[in-house]
This record gives structure tokens, C-alpha cells and sequence, in this order.
């Protein structure tokens, strides 16, 4: 199979948290982690979310000062077309993807639509059609249900977690892996490559080990 590196980066707190348990987005990241995530964005062809991030945070996922040509694709996970028409991922600052499932008939101005899979987005054949389109890298960005999936369908090669000095709390805040943890654990040993301190928090990134569903 052709697909674009997965390369997932999150911010979470020092108990292990990405948002409040209201799902509200938390600022977690210090002022150096937010640079480094800029040009971590510069480094890749494509920047995804799930649908979930794009409700509860409604982020623009552009680089400031880079024009439309050269900012990174945008690509939402979104089964059911539930990305609002007034979404920033909407904006024309950035191309836009949205992958969707075969039943979904929305569309939206300013995105591309691909439609991969029945029921839900499968995620082997959206990297598949981002690849076709280009794509070669691509930055997982969250939230906690769609890394988990990528990390249950073994499909990230590297994993990059700041982790804030603040403690979120909630036995319902969202977590850089959700999902049902059935199947995350089998595929996702971790080998750890650097360490350092950002800030007031400490950056950790790892190569993924067993990702060979
Ligand atoms: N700290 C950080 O670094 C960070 C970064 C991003 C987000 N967040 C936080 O994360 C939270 C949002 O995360 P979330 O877990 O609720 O939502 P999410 O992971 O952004 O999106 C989940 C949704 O994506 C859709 N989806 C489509 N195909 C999928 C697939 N193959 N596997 C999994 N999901 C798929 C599903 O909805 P459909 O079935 O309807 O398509 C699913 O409910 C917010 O609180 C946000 O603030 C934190």
C-alpha cells in the first residue's frame, strides 16, 4: 500500500490530559512548543484532524505568513459531513480536504471531497487517496478518538507529545489516545528518539514500533 509518513503530534498535560472534560481546548503548549509546532507544520505536506477537533476548537491549521500555495493541505475527517459551512478549515487560506464516508453527499465550497470507505472514514484507503493526490507526509494533529485509530490500524510511524506543566483533571478529559483501547496497545511500541525541554515543558518523540497490521 502507498501512503503518506504519519507523523501524530499533541500537546498534553502533565496528568495526561489534551483538553478539559468539557472539551474545551486547553493551552498547553509554551511559547517554544507553539514555534516549533509552526515549523513542524512547514515540514509537511498535510495537516489532519477529525471532526470532533474541528467542532469543539474550530482551528484555521495554517502557518502565519505563509500564502495559500505553500501552506501545508488541510484534511478533516468527517464520515458524516458535519463540518460547518463557516468552519475556518473552510477558509481560503489553505487547500482544504474532506474525507468522508461513500453515503455522505455533502459538500462544501472551498474543500475537496474524498470519499473513503462505508460507514465510517477507513483510514488505509483515505491515505491511499491522499497519496494519490500528492500527499507524502502528513501531521496527525488529533484529537484523542482519531490518533487512537491510527494507532489501532498501525498506521503512525512517529509520535511527538509535549507535555505541559499543568495538571487538567477529569476522569472524562480527552487523552492523546482514546477510542476503546482494544487494539492500541499490540501496535504501538515506542522507542524513544529525543527528549528535551521546551519552555516550561518537556517534548517527547518516538518512532513507532509493530505498526504492521
Ligand atoms: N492538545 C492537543 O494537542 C489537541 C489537538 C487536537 C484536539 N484536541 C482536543 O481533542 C478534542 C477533540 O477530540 P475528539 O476525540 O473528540 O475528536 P477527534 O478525534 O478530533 O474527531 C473524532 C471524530 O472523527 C471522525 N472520524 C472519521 N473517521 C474516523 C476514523 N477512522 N477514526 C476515528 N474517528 C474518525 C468521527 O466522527 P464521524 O464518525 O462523525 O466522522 C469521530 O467521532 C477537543 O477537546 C480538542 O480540544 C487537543
Amino acid at each position: 500500500m502507498n501512503r503518506p509518513e504519519v507523523h501524530v503530534n499533541c500537546a498534553m498535560s502533565a496528568d495526561g490530559k489534551i483538553a478539559g472534560s468539557d472539551r474545551a481546548q486547553v493551552r498547553i503548549s509554551s511559547p517554544e512548543d507553539i514555534l516549533r509546532v509552526k515549523r513542524m507544520r512547514m515540514e509537511h505536506d498535510a495537516i489532519l484532524v477529525g471532526i470532533g477537533t474541528v467542532l469543539y476548537d474550530d482551528p484555521h491549521l495554517t502557518v502565519k505568513g505563509l500564502d495559500k500555495e505553500r501552506n501545508p493541505v488541510r484534511v478533516v475527517l468527517d464520515s458524516r459531513g458535519r463540518t460547518p459551512d463557516n468552519a475556518q478549515v473552510l477558509d481560503d487560506r489553505a487547500r482544504t480536504v474532506i474525507v468522508t464516508s461513500e453515503e455522505c453527499e455533502k459538500v462544501w465550497k472551498g474543500a475537496e471531497v474524498i470519499r473513503a470507505g462505508k460507514g465510517r472514514v477507513n483510514l488505509r484507503m483515505a491515505l491511499e487517496a491522499l497519496y494519490g493526490i500528492g500527499i507524502r507526509n502528513i501531521m496527525v494533529e488529533g484529537g484523542g478518538e482519531v490518533i487512537a485509530s491510527f494507532f489501532e490500524n498501525g498506521l503512525v510511524d512517529e509520535y511527538t507529545v509535549f507535555v505541559g506543566s499543568m495538571i487538567i483533571g477529569g476522569r472524562n478529559a480527552p487523552t492523546p489516545a482514546d477510542g476503546d483501547g482494544r487494539k492500541v496497545g499490540s501496535n504501538a511500541g515506542l522507542h524513544l528518539m529525543e527528549h528535551c525541554v521546551l519552555g516550561d515543558g518537556v517534548l517527547l518523540r518516538y518512532k513507532v514500533q509493530n505498526n504492521h497490521l
